[in-house]
């Protein structure tokens, strides 16, 4: 017998404001057109006033442990995944804890911007293999609104606000790619690319600062690493591409997704695609997605999901899970 971390629940949260792309055209030299040719971005989310991160991370767990029917003292562990913390310290994690009430057990936040669910999936992961600890929740959650330069047009239309969970349980499985649960994991980064997606604030500078991107740069690197990073894990567990029932994948730029699709072999069909309604969440755009493709039915108990993304550092990484 194997020990997975099984996904018994999902759930998300999106902030009320709704903003649509003809909103920029306003105040920037740009078009609806532009943004949903070259992105496939056509409105997103922002918080409100005084709303934050953890707030959204909240109403996301809150969902996640409602599909599980679970209550807070049942959970071990938080592990969320943000770039936009509330505050510098405490983590997110540990702000979310308290509000659900949770007194028991231990919370961390994962720093792999757009990678980072990747990142907190294959962490939670590990706590439950290990025995560390047996309902772990995985949050994504972002305001990236909030480190937005509104006078940058190649960058303050791509991105949404918003936050998605799951509940993940430790159970004894056989031991082979037909169990449920996460099935493997591929991790990587390279600091070398750091300049090319970064916030140019911080502790040093005593700012908060906005986010900077060398987009066609990204966009290249993108292209290339999500499809081997998925396909390695996907030989990890002796699968091949076409075992793969739907991906899963960070939701940048329409155009990533339906490259990253083709060079795995697969028709946008099996692709669950939110960047539309979202804009690119950053972390929290995979379990959005994921929410998304349960709850109209796609993706089924028993399903093959392969799920990547590639963010700032360079970090980048998938994860193969049977749902
Ligand atoms: O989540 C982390 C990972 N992030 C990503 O994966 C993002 C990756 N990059 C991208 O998605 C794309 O590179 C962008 C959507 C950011 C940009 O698309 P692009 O096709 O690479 O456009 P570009 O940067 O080459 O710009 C083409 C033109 C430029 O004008 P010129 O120099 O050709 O005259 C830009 O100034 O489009 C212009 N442009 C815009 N025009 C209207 C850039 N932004 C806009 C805009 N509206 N919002």
């Amino acid at each position: 017998m194997t020990r997975r971390a099984v996904v018994q629940g999902v759930g998300h949260y999106l902030p009320e404001r709704l903003v649509p792309n003809c909103e920029f055209e306003t105040t920037l030299d740009t078009s609806d057109e532009w943004i949903r040719a070259r992105t496939g971005i056509e409105r997103r989310h922002f918080v409100a006033d005084g709303q934050g991160t953890s707030d959204l991370a909240v109403h996301a767990a809150e969902a996640a442990l409602r599909d599980a029917d679970l209550s807070p003292e049942d959970v071990d562990a938080i592990v969320l995944a943000t770039s936009t913390s509330d505050l510098t310290f405490p983590s997110t994690a540990t702000m979310v804890q308290d509000r659900l009430g949770m007194t028991r057990g231990f919370a961390f936040d994962v720093q792999a911007v757009c990678a980072g669910f990747i990142y907190a999936l294959a962490n939670a992961n590990a706590l439950i293999v290990s025995g560390q600890a047996n309902r772990v929740i995985v949050i994504g959650a972002e305001s990236f609104s909030r480190i937005m330069d509104w006078t940058d047009r190649s960058t303050c239309v791509l991105f949404g606000d918003g936050a998605g969970a799951v509940l993940l349980e430790g159970r004894e499985e056989n031991g082979n790619s037909d169990d449920r649960g996460i099935l493997s994991t591929d991790l990587n980064s390279d600091g070398r690319f750091r300049d090319i997606l970064y916030v140019d604030g911080g502790v040093a500078t005593g700012t908060i600062g906005h986010l900077r991107m060398q987009g066609k740069e990204v966009f290249r690197h993108a292209v290339e690493k999500l499809a081997t990073t998925a396909r390695t894990a996907v030989s990890k567990i002796g699968l091949k591409e076409s075992d793969i029932d739907w991906i899963v994948p960070h939701q940048a730029n329409l155009r990533i997704i339906k490259a990253t699709a083709q060079r795995l072999g697969h028709s946008m069909e099996d692709v669950i695609v939110t960047v539309q309604d979202h804009g690119n969440t950053s972390a929290a755009s995979i379990p959005l997605a994921l929410s998304v493709g349960v709850a109209d039915g796609r993706i089924q108990k028993g399903d093959l999901i392969v799920t990547e993304a590639i963010g700032g550092g360079l970090a980048w990484g998938a994860v193969v899970l049977r749902w």
